[in-house]
């Protein structure tokens, strides 16, 4: 098989490492790429929004199966387009990534559904969320932008004067772009919070094991929120309780509830869930595998990738005994200090070569980029560092002696990543 991967961060590395183990593929594209997935794919210079390219390459090449890794183009309807061209690829289609895509659309599909999450009211009018907020709403609140934020379009406002600003900046002045016509104010929630991804092929679905984030960019949950500094797995917060009220209500509730909508979601969908007192909350759903989750999941898995992903595209998932090890994986992100305002790039890494006769230990590229033959810091995340252990404390031990292999420049990381773990 030749298989196309459409993205170029961390997750897309982690991706293409599995991919490329199993034995049904012999080629592997990357679109764009970066300079540790080139280890593994082709990297081919297209951009993950120009769709009309991507599908013509897939079909000059002959590509057998298409694996989106990005919200962008799978909330644009990447996979309509293809679908369109007559090629295979595993994701959801445009109808149902909005999943991910709206939040106002997620909300109305659970409270329609009963699946449990925070109470809501969607405004499309800066006025009317302004007068709910004055007159009925408790604090703190928590203030959504609808559309793709890259995960910043979330306030939690203390007071209604922050929350007024918030109204501002997500409404009026538009700080999310047009992710910001409407906006979602939402009920303040406490609790753990955990990852769970899973495979769909349109009924049927299978949870992967659970993992956590650690948003924030610095040690203690401090700092401004990230796409994600570091994450474990499994979360030992994610017991078989948690597990069994999820499985009751929530996962096959959302496969049928979008399939009831006439919104058929085929891909991954990724449950952000909240352990209140009152039981677990949906926070939000994407509709593709987390970065950094994927870089602690994937390594995990014990099945073959590809397998999983054709068995989602052709709705037989019911098929697969989709397993993971008995063991645990840290990721630590490596970014460039400043991040996620400002930084430096262009800084040679040293270090990556240490990582090749290591089993257990990986280097995912997040920012990357290859100048003068050496490779070279390319983004604000610019490595994940996994490694696994027979449990958290020893993975996560693993993780830090090998983040210390990586050198360059501006190097920046937490040093708090699976700290909780200490708690459970
Ligand atoms: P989201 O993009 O919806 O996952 O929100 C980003 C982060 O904001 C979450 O990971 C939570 O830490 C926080 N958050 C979102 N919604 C709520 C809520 N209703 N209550 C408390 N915290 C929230
Ligand atoms: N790490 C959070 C996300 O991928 O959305």
């Amino acid at each position: 098989m030749k298989v196309l991967i459409i993205g170029s961060g961390g997750r897309e590395h982690a991706i293409a490492w599995k991919v490329a183990q199993s034995p049904k593929v012999d080629k592997i594209y990357c679109a764009p790429g970066n300079a540790g997935i080139a280890e593994y794919a082709q990297c081919v210079d297209i951009k993950a929004m120009e769709f009309e390219k991507l599908a013509a390459f897939a079909k000059e090449n002959a590509i057998d199966l298409t694996v989106v890794g990005m919200d962008d183009p799978l909330v644009g309807g990447v996979v309509d387009v293809f679908e369109r061209e007559g090629l295979r690829v595993f994701g959801p289609r445009k109808n149902a990534a909005i999943l991910e895509g709206s939040k106002a659309f997620s909300k109305d599909l659970m409270k329609k559904y009963n699946i449990p999450t925070a109470g809501y009211e969607n405004f499309e009018d800066a006025e009317d969320s302004l007068k709910y907020l004055r007159e009925k709403a408790e604090f703190p609140i928590v203030l959504k932008a609808d559309g793709l934020a890259l995960g910043k379009g979330v306030l939690i406002c203390n007071t209604l004067e922050e929350a007024e600003e918030g109204v501002k900046t997500i409404m009026l002045d538009k700080k999310f772009g047009s992710a910001g016509n409407t906006l979602v104010v939402e009920e303040f929630m406490t609790g753990r919070e955990v990852s769970v991804l899973s495979f769909v092929d349109g009924k049927t679905i299978k949870t992967m094991t659970s993992a956590q984030d650690h948003k924030r960019a610095k040690d203690g949950d401090q700092g401004l929120n990230t796409g994600g500094m570091g994450t474990f797995s499994p979360s030992p917060f994610y017991t078989k309780e948690v597990d069994d009220f999820c499985e009751k209500y929530i996962y096959q509730a959302t496969v049928d509830a979008m399939a009831s909508e006439g919104r058929e979601f085929k891909g991954i969908i990724f449950f952000g869930l909240m352990l209140t007192e009152k039981g677990p909350k949906v926070l939000e759903y994407n509709a593709r595998f987390g970065d950094p989750e994927a870089q602690v999941v994937i390594p995990r898995l014990k099945n073959d990738i590809v397998e999983v992903f054709e068995a989602c595209v052709d709705g037989r998932l019911d098929e697969i005994d989709l397993q993971f090890e008995d063991n645990a994986a840290v990721c630590v992100v490596l970014a460039s200090d400043g991040y996620p305002v400002s930084y430096e790039k262009g800084y040679p890494i040293k270090g990556l070569d240490t990582f090749k006769d290591k089993d257990g230990y990986y280097v995912f590229h997040a920012g990357t980029a290859f100048k003068d033959g050496e490779i070279v810091t390319n983004g604000g995340r610019v490595l994940g560092v996994t490694a696994k252990g027979a449990d958290l404390k020893e993975a996560r031990a693993n993780a830090y002696k090998a983040v210390q292999w990586i050198d360059f420049d501006n190097k920046y990381m937490r040093s708090d990543i699976g700290k909780a773990i200490d708690e459970a």
